[in-house]
């Protein structure tokens, strides 16, 4: 597959339920192999519910972006700014809370055209660093943060339904254009 034939595509609130059908695919792909279905359904009744994801996707500072393959979502970005991000809520940072491709589609660089994505908005943003929290046994989400250029600096904890789980902090460093 070539890069052209993936496009970026700003989320609206009129894309709400489509945003709420891969939210809870991707989020059930990545998550359901290594943890009880009891935690996973608690998260998917609280967390990925249209009225949340409405509320997300309206907030004046969070971005949403689809990644759209012949006419479908195989994949999607949340960016957070200002008050809208989870932790540190420091003006100078941008998060990325979420990147989600589908399975099916993992490896074909999605997810990188996602992370560029991000890039570029941090950059029109003029934020100083980008931050993200992972959870510490996602071990390809990490080697995919580390391979662009991310570095721990902290852990959070985190509760998916009754598990006490550890996400890593992870951080990178905008850099001027030269
Ligand atoms: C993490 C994720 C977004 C990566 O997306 P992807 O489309 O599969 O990755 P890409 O094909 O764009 O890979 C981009 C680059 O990262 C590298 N990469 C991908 N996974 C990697 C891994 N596990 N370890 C090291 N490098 C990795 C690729 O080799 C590629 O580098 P290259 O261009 O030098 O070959 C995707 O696996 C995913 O959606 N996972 C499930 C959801 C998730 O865990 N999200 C993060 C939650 S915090």
């Amino acid at each position: 597959m070539h890069k052209q034939d993936i496009q970026l595509v700003r989320i609206t609130s009129d894309d709400v339920e489509l945003l709420l059908r891969l939210s809870r695919q991707t989020f059930s792909e990545t998550f359901s192999p290594v943890n009880t279905p009891e935690n996973m359904q608690h998260y998917l009744d609280t967390s990925l519910t249209t009225e949340q994801l409405r509320k997300e996707i309206n907030h004046p500072d969070s971005l949403f972006y689809f990644a759209m393959r012949a006419g479908s979502a195989v994949g999607y970005l949340k960016v957070n700014f200002g008050t809208a991000q989870t932790e540190l809520q420091d003006p100078g940072g941008m998060e990325i809370e979420r990147i989600y491709v589908l399975k099916e589609f993992h490896g074909e660089k999605i997810g990188q055209l996602l992370f560029n994505k991000a890039m570029e908005i941090a950059r029109e943003q003029k934020v100083d660093y980008i931050w993200l929290g992972v959870w510490e046994k996602n071990v390809k989400a990490l080697g995919f943060y580390e391979k662009n250029g991310f570095v721990r600096f902290g852990t959070h904890a985190f509760k998916l339904g009754k598990d006490e789980q550890t996400d890593l902090m992870m951080k990178l460093t905008i850099k001027e254009d030269v």
